[in-house]
């Protein structure tokens, strides 16, 4: 089941075939980013022994993750360059309530869906793109996809006496609008590239 509801529009597919080297060096920062954010959510969080338990799991595939990138980057010789974020982690971020309990659940709920997200573009990047790249993004796709059940489970935990499919669907409306907007900047969760 996928919770996005926009597909990723078809020029940003046709310009992260083109630009794969630029889309390679903000994924490695993505998947520091997604270890990290777990990390953060650890630290939040931390007499929910089962949710700490399984974010804990969650940083080390995404720092693995981050690792084989990286190799990649060596094989491939793309050299690491410092970017600027998309606007999208903030864009989301800015839509997440700050009062607890709301914050934890729109937390899992942002977490779901910027997995899913990840997971969908692998799956369409994934044939389109040269050996090895193409059949590490299909491993990649199935990680991501596991996430985004794993964020998604929690919300549904949080989400008890909550509509937690209402809210979803405010925060799904809020990524549609961010991933459909003419963006500046090209990265691996940017919107429709400014040409
Ligand atoms: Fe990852
Ligand atoms: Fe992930």
């Amino acid at each position: 089941m996928s919770i996005l509801l926009t597909p990723t529009p078809a020029a940003w597919v046709d310009a992260a075939v083109e630009r794969w080297r630029e889309l390679l060096v903000d994924h490695v920062n993505c998947e520091k980013k997604a270890a990290s954010s777990a990390l953060g959510l650890i630290f939040a969080y931390p007499e929910d022994r089962e949710l700490t338990s399984a974010l804990s799991r969650l940083a080390r595939e995404e720092l693995r993750h981050f690792e084989q990138v990286q190799a990649l980057m060596v094989q491939l010789d793309v050299p690491f360059i410092r970017q600027q974020p998309s606007r999208y982690a903030n864009g989301l971020r800015a839509a997440l309530r700050t009062h607890e309990p709301a914050r934890k659940l729109d937390l899992m709920l942002s977490g779901a869906l910027i997995e899913a997200r990840s997971c969908e573009r692998f799956a369409l990047l994934a044939p389109r793109l040269p050996s090895p790249l193409g059949e590490f993004y299909a491993r990649l796709q199935s990680a991501e996809a596991r996430h985004f059940e794993l964020y998604l489970n929690f919300a549904e935990r949080e989400g008890n006496g909550e509509d937690w499919r209402a809210r979803l669907k405010i925060l799904a409306e809020c990524e549609a609008e961010l991933v459909n907007a003419v963006d500046p900047v090209f990265r691996f969760h940017s919107g429709v590239p400014q040409v």
